[in-house]
C-alpha cells in the first residue's frame, strides 16, 4: 500500500476470523499501528483471546461483552464448493454470523468493517467492477455474502463493507500454494485462461483494512491489489517468480477443466474489480505482479525447499 497506514492509537480492535489467512495478517498489522487488538476465532489456541461460534445465539452478547471501538469481520464460510451443496452453511456462516456481528456493533457503539468478496458479482459483463454496479452473484457462497454485505448496511450507514478476491498468503490453502505444490509433485500443471480477477496479497488487504478503519469508511469499497490476471497468467508468474520454467504451465480452457474436475459453484470468469472509493480517501494497493513478486520467492523456500511456513 501506498504511504504510512494512519495510527489506531488508543483503539481496542476486535478481529473475527483472526487465525484466518487473512487474519493471520491482520492481527500483527493492527498493533503495529498501535491497536489493542482482541483475535476472536472459532476455537481456542493458535494466537485466539475469545472464541465464538458466530453463528450461535448468544454470538452477540460474547462479541458486546469486549467493549471493542471498530470490529473488523473476517470470518466466513469460505468453502464455495460445500456451500452451493449445503446451502445451509452460507447462511448460518455468512448470513446469519454478520447479522450477530453487526447486532454486537450497534449494542456497544462500535463501527464496523466487514469483509465481502467478487464472488457477488456474475463476472459475465461489467467488469472491471466499480463500487456502485449492480452485484448478480451466480453462487450460493456469493449470495451468502451478498446477504451479509447488506445486513452490514442496513444495521448502519456508517458501517463499511471492503470486497476483495483471490487472497493468498499466510496459512492454508491459496492458489499460488497449489500451483508450486502441485509443480513440485507433478512437474506441471494445467491452469485455466479464460477465468479473470484480480490476485490480492493478504498482507497488502490487511494494510488496507487498517487504514479503511483507521478513517471510518463507510459503504462498498473494493480492496484488491491493482492489475488484472487470468488464472493461467498467476500461475505462470508463481512458477517464473520461484525459479521454475513457465513453460510448466500449460493454459486450459474452463469448459474442458470442468469436464474432467467437475466443481459444483460456477465461477465469475471476469471479475476484476476496481478500488475507486478507497483511492479517493489515499488507499492505493499495489500491482499484484509487485506484491508477488515480494511474497513468491518465501512461498517458494518453503515448499520447494522445506523452509518455515511464509
Ligand atoms: N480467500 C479468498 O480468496 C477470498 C476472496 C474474496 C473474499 N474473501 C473474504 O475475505 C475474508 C477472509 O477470508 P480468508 O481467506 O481469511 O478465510 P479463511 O482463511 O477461511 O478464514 C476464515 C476464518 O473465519 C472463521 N470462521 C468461519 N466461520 C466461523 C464461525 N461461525 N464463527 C467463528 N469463526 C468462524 C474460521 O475459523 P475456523 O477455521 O476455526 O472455522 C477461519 O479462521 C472472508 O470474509 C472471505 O469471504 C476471501
Amino acid at each position: 500500500m501506498s504511504g504510512n497506514p494512519p495510527a489506531l492509537h488508543g483503539a481496542r480492535v476486535l478481529v473475527t476470523g483472526a487465525a484466518g489467512q487473512l487474519g493471520c495478517y491482520l492481527v500483527p498489522a493492527l498493533r503495529g499501528a498501535g491497536a489493542e487488538v482482541v483475535a476472536l476465532g472459532s476455537r481456542p489456541g493458535n494466537g485466539i483471546d475469545v472464541a465464538v461460534d458466530l453463528a450461535a445465539e448468544d454470538a452477540a452478547r460474547a462479541i458486546a461483552a469486549e467493549s471493542p471501538d471498530i470490529i473488523i469481520h473476517g470470518a466466513a464460510c469460505t468453502d464455495v464448493d460445500g456451500i452451493e451443496r449445503e446451502p445451509a452453511r452460507g447462511e448460518a456462516g455468512n448470513v446469519r454470523a454478520t447479522r450477530h456481528v453487526a447486532e454486537a456493533a450497534l449494542a456497544c457503539g462500535a463501527y464496523l468493517l466487514a469483509v465481502s468478496t467478487d464472488m457477488v458479482f456474475s463476472g459475465r459483463g461489467g467488469a472491471p467492477y466499480a463500487e456502485d454496479a449492480a452485484p448478480d452473484p451466480i453462487s450460493a457462497y456469493g449470495r451468502s455474502k451478498l446477504e451479509a454485505e447488506r445486513a452490514v448496511l442496513a444495521a448502519s450507514p456508517g458501517f463499511g463493507v471492503a470486497r476483495t478476491a483471490w487472497l493468498y498468503g499466510g496459512v492454508g490453502k491459496h492458489f499460488p500454494r497449489t500451483v508450486l505444490t502441485v509443480l513440485r509433485d507433478r512437474g506441471g500443471i494445467d491452469v485455466v485462461d479464460d477465468e479473470c480477477g484480480s490476485p490480492t496479497f493478504a498482507g497488502d488487504l490487511a494494510e488496507a483494512l487498517v487504514a479503511l478503519a483507521a478513517v471510518r469508511a463507510s459503504g462498498i469499497l473494493h480492496a484488491v491489489n491493482s492489475g488484472r490476471a487470468s488464472r493461467y497468467e498467476l500461475a505462470r508468474e508463481t512458477a517464473r517468480l520461484a525459479g521454475l520454467d513457465p513453460e510448466l504451465v500449460r493454459p486450459i480452457s474452463s469448459a474442458a477443466f470442468l469436464a474432467c474436475y467437475p466443481l459444483p459453484a460456477s465461477r465469475p470468469p471476469d471479475s476484476e474489480l476496481q478500488n475507486i472509493r478507497a483511492a479517493a480517501l489515499g488507499i492505493a494497493l499495489r500491482d499484484w505482479r509487485v506484491a508477488l513478486g515480494e511474497y513468491a520467492p518465501r512461498l517458494a523456500a518453503e515448499i520447494l525447499n522445506d523452509a518455515a511456513p511464509s
